[in-house]
């Protein structure tokens, strides 16, 4: 103690400063990371607040993870940002500590490694970026990227608007202002008591959120008095609210992978076909996209999140705790009374009858699959068609626009070895490209299948996180271009129709992945422990062992 004072003295602190609860604050700005832009004001605002309640912030730094600068892909450096938050919080003496993150991987990554070192942590999101205008018509990052650059594949858009548009689809700092993932784990955190009331939605360049970091810090305080560790709030009702939230937002397919990686820290295991179930009483409200019309910002002048678990309250678990010491029925009963907007449905209006994301289960898919159906075209949720198959991204990016691929609107896309380790890192290549020359035909979906995941602002009939992955033997590994597969949502049934004989004769022929030789490093870590999407596709070192399953089938 008398070296660790001395040297945090040469900082000019005084015994005083130093007398009082420290509360830890995670700095991810980087100068690749236009969603973390304002982290260094938000830093200044946690700051505040800390102080105003008599404690003393020391910040410290952490990597930073942006969706578009993290090769191979984000995923496979989110347990790396984990390791990075868990060791350093652990290392370093803080009472509690701010997590400051909001790009995909980011928050999810500080979650998880806040709840594996147990110190008391409260979640503060950069928040969502403004939208932007493009020749009288609202844009905004990413789902309108999607949509424009499909437009300009297909012909439709010239070099000039294609340009243009570049110019407007990420107008602030901040994070995609749509429901992608950011925006759900956001959601989910929130939920689940992480983070303050009604914080999830409040974009990132306005004063409101600077208030928030100060209250943010204010509450660090007195969840540092209080030790109320991670673990204390996310209960296994907690989650079971933070699922409900997911399938009501319609949000991203990630976050599923998140929650459960999430929630295993804590020796929580997902139960994918239970949550299915809930799926099934839980509509989608929010008309938000990629699912429905208007973009974060409208969320937030509607209500935020409160006032979409206002409308499903009957459906959570009232009496948790939250980081601010209410529980979460006090906060929704403190919110202001409902007013007139178009953003959060009702229950008797709801912008898709189910919750967002279905499961599925079939010989093609042993331990499982996803899919989003609230941003799925109807007419092709039950779906048979002939399978084209992709061995890997390179054989994609080399014959997806061939003009002699032999490929028709109904058939299948097949994208395989994009899985945790296949890729590596599972990459967000799930939204396999409309061949071209159907593009240009005017083909605006077809139903695609592979391991890998999807961006939460990305729509179309995309089958995603199909486990086993084929890398390490998953029957979407056997699929051969002409194959028969089967789609049927509403059974939940991912289907190959291909006899038992003929598929134990390709997997004796299949060559399973092995480390290639020389592999050092994190990449190395990385292959010999990842795990597939059902277990949050985290290190095997990293989960404890499960002894609590969510969600429940008794109650709620
Ligand atoms: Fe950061 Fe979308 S790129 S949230």
């Amino acid at each position: 103690m008398f070296l660790r004072k001395a040297f945090i003295k040469g900082l000019g602190l005084s015994d005083d400063a130093l007398s009082r609860p420290v509360i830890g604050i995670a700095n991810t700005f980087s100068g690749y990371n236009a969603c973390h832009g304002n982290v260094p004001d938000l830093i200044e605002a946690v700051k505040r607040g800390v102080m105003l309640a008599g404690g003393l912030p020391v910040e410290f730094p952490t990597i930073s993870l942006h969706e578009s600068f993290a090769y191979p892909t984000s995923m496979y450096l989110r347990n790396l940002m984990a390791m990075d938050t868990e060791e350093m919080i652990r290392a370093q003496p803080m009472d509690s500590v701010v997590l400051i993150g909001g790009c995909d991987k980011t928050v999810p990554a500080q979650i998880m490694g806040a709840a594996s070192a147990g110190v008391p942590a409260i979640q503060l999101v950069t928040g969502p970026m403004l939208s932007g205008s493009h020749r009288g018509q609202r844009v905004g990052a990413c789902t309108d990227c999607r949509r424009f650059w499909a437009g300009y594949r297909a012909g439709e858009i010239n070099d000039q608007e294609i340009s243009d548009v570049n110019d407007q689809l990420v107008p602030s700092v901040g994070t995609c202002g749509v429901m992608g993932t950011a925006s759900t784990m956001a959601c989910l955190v929130e939920a689940m008591g992480m983070m303050l009331p009604n914080s999830a939605s409040a974009p990132a360049v306005l004063a409101e959120r600077r208030r928030l970091a100060e209250q943010t810090g204010e509450v660090a305080v007195q969840i540092a008095e209080k030790q109320l560790t991670p673990d204390h709030i996310m209960t296994p009702e907690a989650l079971e609210n933070a699922l409900r939230v997911l399938l009501a937002i319609g949000g991203s397919t990630n976050a599923i992978i998140h929650l459960t990686a999430m929630a295993g820290r804590l020796g929580i295991d997902v139960d994918l076909e239970a949550f299915d179930k809930m799926g099934r009483t839980t509509p989608v409200l929010v008309n938000l996209k990629p699912s429905g019309q208007h973009y974060m910002d409208d969320l937030h002048r509607a209500g935020g999140l409160p006032r979409i678990m206002h409308e499903i309250r009957h459906l959570l678990h009232l009496d948790q705790m939250t980081i601010n010491g209410r529980t979460l029925g006090e906060n929704l009963d403190a919110m202001a009374e409902p007013w007139p907007q178009d953003v959060v449905r009702t229950l008797d209006d709801p912008v898709y009858a189910e919750g967002g994301i279905a499961f599925l289960k079939g010989n093609l898919a042993l331990e499982g699959a996803i899919i989003k159906q609230s941003a799925a075209t109807p007419e092709l949720m039950s779906h048979s068609g002939r399978a084209v198959v992709f061995s890997s991204l390179e054989d994609l990016a080399a014959r997806i626009d061939d003009p002699d691929l032999d490929v028709n609107p109904d058939d299948i896309l097949v994208l395989q070895n994009i899985g945790p380790k296949g890729a590596p890192g599972m990459p967000e290549a799930g939204l396999i490209p409309i061949p071209q020359k159907l593009a240009r035909q005017g083909v605006k979906d077809m139903v695609r299948i592979s391991d890998g995941r999807m961006s939460g602002t990305a729509s179309g009939t995309i089958v995603l996180h199909t486990s086993p992955e084929a890398a390490v033997g998953g029957p979407l590994g056997l699929v051969r271009s002409g194959d028969t597969i089967r789609l049927d949502v509403p059974a939940r049934s991912l289907h190959l129709d291909v006899e038992e004989a003929e598929l134990a004769r390709r997997k004796d022929a299949q060559s399973l992945f092995t480390v290639p030789a020389g592999t050092t490093g994190y990449r190395r870590l990385f292959l010999e422990n990842v795990l597939q999407a059902e277990a949050g596709v985290d290190f095997s070192f990293s989960r404890p062992e499960m002894k609590r399953k969510i969600p429940r089938q008794s109650g709620k």
